[in-house]
């Protein structure tokens, strides 16, 4: 295993304050946890060691991901839902953040407020780990560039194109990730649904050392020439009451064959964080086709979020 200092007790709540070369790190080690257990290795790295799983909206992949990753390694993960304990009811986000770090070597928060799981990590003294927020969900992202760079090698240079909600929690960490990464990225989305301009302002620094081309647009041919085309669904959770408004507003935007097809390319691969809506922001013949890579980019979870707390608790 190979080792790098300086990740030592840190949090991961987008990829703001993380280098190129740490996420480059972290990629390598992902692949290398893959490895490893396609090997069947058995191995227990987090022996001894306890993770809070604190979740205020419902998870499929995260919680599996957090949860399998860990407890295999010999971590002892205890999941709490919002039914569970309190989260900011009845006692402070603040007060549960201290109780918690004095109980678990680490915490991960799945939730709607980007301050709640920012006041966990302040107040806990332990890594906090950002399984999704409204605003961001930076795990998800690691395993969507793994996923890239299965298909096509070192992630710098490729075309990424986000087609669909462009100011959600999954758009907005690739914009972060893959402006840090050389990614040149695209999001396409009606100007409704742009991302905000403060995140784009904070991405340009990042995509002028990378080389990244970052792009907003409402224009769907730009998809010409990309290695990646990704979706996500169109109403996030929390935004139940928007569901039909954002139906009619993006039914143009939906990936289906015609729409891969013009990428012009037959290599091109379709990514999707998943849950998926078949028949809405995709159609079933592509995400169950051939040129989708959702189900390793789901699996892909679990051995970046492994690599992720590997590098941080150890
Ligand atoms: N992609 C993702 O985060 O899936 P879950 O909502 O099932 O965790
Ligand atoms: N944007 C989606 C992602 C789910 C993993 C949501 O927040 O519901």
């Amino acid at each position: 295993m190979n080792t790098h200092t300086g990740f030592q007790g840190r949090s991961l709540l987008t990829w703001q304050d993380y280098t190129p070369e740490e996420i480059r790190y972290l990629l390598d080690l992902s692949k290398q946890v893959k490895t490893e257990a396609k090997q069947g290795a058995v191995q227990q790295r987090f022996l001894g060691k306890t993770l809070a799983l604190l979740f205020e909206k419902r998870s499929t992949r995260t919680r599996c991901a957090f949860e399998t990753a860990f407890g295999e390694e010999g971590g002892h993960p205890v999941f709490l839902s919002t039914q569970d304990i309190q989260l900011g009811v009845k006692e402070s986000i603040e007060d549960t953040a201290r109780v918690l770090g004095r109980m678990f070597s680490a915490i991960q928060f799945r939730g709607f407020k980007q301050a709640t799981v920012e006041a966990l990590a302040t107040y806990s003294g332990v890594p906090v780990y950002n399984g999704l927020t409204d605003e961001f969900h930076p795990t998800q992202v690691l395993a969507d560039i793994m996923t890239l760079e299965e298909s096509f090698g070192n992630a710098k240079g490729r075309k990424l194109c986000f087609v669909g909600d462009g100011r959600n929690n999954v758009a907005r960490s690739l914009m972060l990730i893959c402006s840090k990464l050389g990614v040149h990225f695209t999001v396409i989305t009606p100007p409704s649904l742009n991302p905000d301009l403060k995140l784009k302002e904070t991405c340009k620094p990042f995509a002028a050392a990378s080389g990244a081309n970052i792009r907003v647009t409402a224009d769907i041919a730009e998809v010409s020439g990309a290695d990646a085309i990704y979706t996500d669904v169109w109403a996030s959770m929390g935004e139940e009451a928007q569901k039909d408004a954002r139906a009619r507003l993006l039914a143009p935007y939906q990936v289906n064959q015609a729409l891969m097809t013009r990428t012009g390319r037959k290599d091109s691969i379709f990514l999707h964080c998943l849950p998926a809506i078949k028949g809405e922001e995709v159609s079933a013949d592509v995400i169950d086709g051939p040129q989708s890579r959702a189900w390793d980019e789901a699996e892909n979870r679990k051995h970046t979020i492994k690599a992720i707390m590997l590098a941080t608790l150890r």
